[in-house]
């Protein structure tokens, strides 16, 4: 008899290459390892060749990034998607997208488990469980492994258990810190090491895609963003795909040190926690957005508005992506906006955004 197969969210990094050993020691699995390329990362390059050398069966990568910025990222936009005002949810955001993914994957291969990385500590563990519960709710069911939640190991243990497995990893950044990161298209997340206490400024070298306002450059730089009912479409006059607008946003506006957000957040699992994010394109577009709706929806629009996006973003980072509620919201939002189509013009200098 052929064995059971377990189709695994996969990033490249140490966790989830550990993964790929264990599911197979643990669970008798086959692996097939599925990468989602949502845009800066995970480093794509190599993955194919570390899953395998891990021992999985097959390596899935795919690249949806037009999907990621249409139909996840530019609908929360529109509606408004600030977690804490301050978060503009880039990793919440993207786990159903990889959640659908996975389903989609195990599908294809008649695989009845699917697994994830995440500990037992953090929100992904939910968003992911929640989606792929979900999403595989109207067919046979698939089961959920997540190692890092079920091995218990500390972090030397994980390494020992790599180093026993015969794989070579090394995660180690500038100064012998780990951090924990996140990254995608509309944003990077930082977290760990130094940063758990608030007291402590967060080091230059945690930062990867900002310079620091004090170095950024002495002359303002004005860009024009075009929106058509809410969705960005243009770049200084030009029309331009959206992601390749997040990418140039990005460059730019973190040449500038605009997008280093740094904050206490409150965790759906009831923790707090210090959060660092570099989101230098979705700042610099819901400065613009936010500008065009004081032209563009009246009053109570504004007030409704900012009322159902609080509840929306509270929403998508509690992993209820794939709700009625969600589309509800969304299709107010779709209405509101109707009218915000024309052009912001914003000003970038040393970490600020003017428009
Ligand atoms: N706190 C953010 C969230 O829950 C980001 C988590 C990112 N994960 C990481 N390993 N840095 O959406």
């Amino acid at each position: 008899m052929s064995k059971g197969k377990c189709v695994l969210a996969y990033s490249g990094g140490m966790d989830s290459t550990i993964s790929v050993v264990w599911i197979k020691e643990k669970y008798d699995l086959d692996v097939i390892t599925l990468t989602v390329d949502l845009g800066a990362g995970p480093e794509i390059e190599g993955v194919r060749e570390k899953s395998k050398s891990a021992g999985a069966i097959d390596s899935v990568v795919i690249d949806a990034k037009d999907e990621f910025v249409n139909e996840y990222i530019f609908p929360a936009l529109k509606s408004g998607g600030m977690y804490e005002d301050v978060y503009a949810l880039s990793t919440a955001l993207a786990r159903p997208l990889m959640s659908k993914k996975l389903v989609e994957t195990a599908r294809k291969y008649g695989a009845e488990y699917v697994s994830h990385g995440c500990t037992g500590k953090g929100n992904d563990q939910v968003r992911f469980d929640a989606s792929i519960m979900t999403l595989s709710g109207d067919g046979e069911s698939i089961k959920i492994i997540a190692p890092a939640r079920e091995w218990g190991m500390t972090r030397d243990e994980e390494k020992e258990y790599a180093a026993k497995a015969g794989l070579e990893l090394r995660e180690v950044g500038d100064n012998n810190r780990v951090y924990s990161i996140d990254r995608n298209l509309w944003g990077l997340a930082i977290e760990g090491e130094d940063l758990e206490d608030t007291w402590v400024e967060p080091p230059e070298d945690a930062f990867s895609w900002t310079s620091n306002a004090e170095d950024a450059p002495d002359t303002p730089e004005i860009i024009e963003i075009g929106f058509d009912k809410g969705i960005p479409i243009s770049l200084n006059g030009e029309k331009i795909d959206g992601v390749t607008l997040i990418e140039k946003l990005n460059v730019t506006a973190g040449k500038h040190g605009i997008g280093r957000v740094d904050h206490l957040e409150n965790r759906l699992v009831g923790i707090k926690s210090r959060e660092v994010y570099e989101t230098p394109a979705a700042i610099i577009l819901y400065n613009a957005i936010s500008a065009l709706e004081t032209a563009t929806l009246s009053r109570e629009q504004q007030r409704i508005k900012s009322n159902l996006s609080k509840i929306y973003s509270d929403l998508v980072y509690d992993g209820r992506w794939f709700t009625l509620l969600r589309e509800n919201i969304e299709s107010f939002m779709n209405s509101a906006q109707k009218f915000s189509s024309g052009d912001v013009k914003l000003k970038l200098y040393k970490g600020n955004v003017t428009v």
